[in-house]
């Protein structure tokens, strides 16, 4: 063989600039959702122990991170709320004394560039941990869409730029988007968390906010990981309910779903960098298996390069400071 006749891909590799020219998937701050757990009280920092780096914060000291947030460009913010009591119907979740309505207050006046999406769900405030109203063993589609609803009304009333239902329940955006639509919220938008799957990687989430299930588990309404045609009628569905964007979550197990969702659909994609994905680089990092900082931008690139527009990660803050030292 001579020269000519194999290709010279090597020629584009040949030094930094070179490569930084001609890389075809760039991560920007710009794309990153910053996602946090807001409880009631002020000065609270409580560390999550399985995700190092990341706390619970109550209102003061979340605008404090959302301060952080945007000093480095990440403005967009995904709330997590964690009443003080929970109960079968997890009514705080509509409240407007509740952690995520305050926080949304007290962000836009301080940060009133911030965009601010809230988790629409009602695990974190249910004594059972299940995701909607629970009538015997199981959990009452029909019966939970009511309080989604108002919940995500209660997030619009306190100031929320977009809701973001992940319950999975089916009808979940069109019941949503009509009860905005009647409290002329007709602006908001909806982010639908549409193939959302069952899966482990959400273990130390559960632990932060406390919404493990207290009987049975979530693959009555959550996706099962064998499931990749299913995930683009659950996408498609909820575009014709309604959602303006969709989301694919986990991200990392489910690269295949993002790829394919970006190829098939228009709206922009979400892809949701879970805790477990956070937690499993942090520990390899810092028991020195893998070098933390490169492994988390390798990660990033590959959900964008797989079609991800938007990425929400607990490393957002991490990861946009790690690209403005370039
Ligand atoms: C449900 C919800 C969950 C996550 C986001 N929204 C947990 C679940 O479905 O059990 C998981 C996020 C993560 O693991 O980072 N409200």
């Amino acid at each position: 063989m001579t020269s000519d006749q194999y290709s010279h891909l090597r020629r584009f590799r040949r030094n930094a600039t070179l490569r930084n020219m001609l890389a075809e998937t760039r991560l920007s701050p710009a794309n990153f959702i910053y996602p946090m757990f807001v409880v009631n009280g002020t000065g609270i920092r409580t560390p999550i122990e399985p995700m190092p780096g990341i706390d619970q914060v109550s209102v003061d000291t979340a605008v404090e991170e959302a301060q952080k947030a945007a000093e480095v460009g990440v403005k967009s913010v995904l709330l997590f709320g964690i009443p003080d009591e929970k109960d079968a119907s997890g009514s705080r979740s509509t409240s407007p004394d509740e952690a995520v309505q305050r926080a949304i207050g007290a962000i836009k006046a301080v940060l009133p560039e911030t965009h601010i999406i809230t988790d629409v769900c009602l695990c974190e405030y249910t004594d059972h941990g299940h995701c909607g109203i629970v009538s015997g063993d199981s959990v009452d589609n029909d019966a939970t869409l009511p309080l989604l609803a108002e919940t995500a009304v209660s997030h619009a009333q306190a100031g929320a730029d977009m809701v973001a239902p992940s319950a999975m329940m089916d009808g979940q955006v069109a019941a949503i988007r009509a009860a905005l639509n009647e409290s002329d919220f007709s602006d908001v938008p909806i982010m639908g968390y549409s193939a959302k799957y069952a899966s482990a990687f959400y273990g130390p989430f559960r632990i932060a906010v406390d919404s493990a299930p207290r009987f049975g588990d979530r693959r009555s309404y959550q996706m099962a990981p064998t499931q990749g045609r299913e995930a683009m009628r659950e996408i498609e569905a909820d575009l014709e309910e309604g959602a303006d964007l969709i989301m694919v979550k986990p991200a990392l197990a489910y690269l295949d779903i993002i790829k394919e969702a970006s190829m098939r659909f228009d709206a922009p994609i979400a892809a949701y960098n879970v805790s477990g994905e956070y937690s499993m680089i942090a520990a390899a990092g810092k028991a020195g298996w893998l070098e933390r900082d490169r492994a988390l931008m390798e990660v990033l690139t590959a959900i964008k390069r797989a079609g991800a527009d938007l990425i929400i990660t607990y490393s957002a803050i991490e990861a946009a400071r790690i690209l403005a030292s370039g």
